[in-house]
């Protein structure tokens, strides 16, 4: 069986005084849970993630080089990160990102053994170049991200039943899209749904534990 995932992305929310509160939080806490759960904060907290475990919510897929503004997966590996979401649907819709340069930026996270999930708005964005290789995949439908109407388990399984086909059964598939701790178990226990991304409800650290441990 695989190992449930639940990752929290925070987008563009917490600077370090928030995210200082969460992790002390979450050191605190007594997680019973044979899940695994990652935390994906801005850029600017990673470095405060020591003992949590923490990815990022995007990386360039070149080296280094004269690329203003962007971080490199040897910089995140640096930061301890283990994972990195790649191709949300915001970076595909707001910064023009496509399946092309989802495909180079997996490339390099897994030539710097960075777990990559790769965010999909349908089942056709599970294209051949991610097919074979060691990520996590997240289906995010756009008509549920923020909006509060989550995927019924049924599409979500529908869905998954068919990314299923092109990964095979070594891949997680998450679920994301106006998760929460009312509706994350019924997603759960959807066979093929092997975790959730989950925005807005990760912010606060009692709901996001809630989730992990639903
Ligand atoms: P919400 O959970 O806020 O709908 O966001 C979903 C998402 O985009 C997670 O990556």
């Amino acid at each position: 069986m695989l190992t449930p995932l639940l990752v929290a992305n925070w987008k563009m929310n917490h600077g370090i005084t928030e995210a200082a509160e969460f992790i002390q939080f979450l050191e605190n806490a007594e997680i019973s849970s044979d899940r695994e759960f990652v935390v994906c904060p801005p850029f600017t907290s990673l470095h405060l993630f020591k003992n949590i475990p923490h990815g990022a919510q995007n990386m360039h897929w070149e080296e280094s080089g004269a690329f203003t503004g962007e971080v490199s997966a040897a910089m995140l590996k640096e930061l301890g990160c283990t994972y990195v979401i790649i191709g949300h649907s915001e970076r595909r819709q707001h910064f023009g990102e496509t399946d092309d340069i989802v495909a180079k930026k997996v490339a390099t996270a897994l030539a710097h053994g960075l777990t990559p999930i790769v965010c999909v708005r349908s089942v056709d964005e599970v294209t051949p170049a991610l097919v074979g290789k060691e990520i996590v995949i997240a289906y995010e439908p756009v008509w549920a991200i923020g909006t509060g109407k989550a995927a019924t388990p049924e599409h979500a399984q529908d869905i998954h039943s068919q990314i299923r086909k092109r990964v095979g059964d070594t891949v997680r598939i998450l679920y994301g899209g106006s998760v929460s701790a009312e509706n994350a178990s019924s997603l759960m226990a959807q066979p093929d749904v092997n975790g959730l991304l989950v925005g807005g409800a990760s912010l606060d650290v009692n709901i996001f534990l809630k989730i992990i441990q639903s």
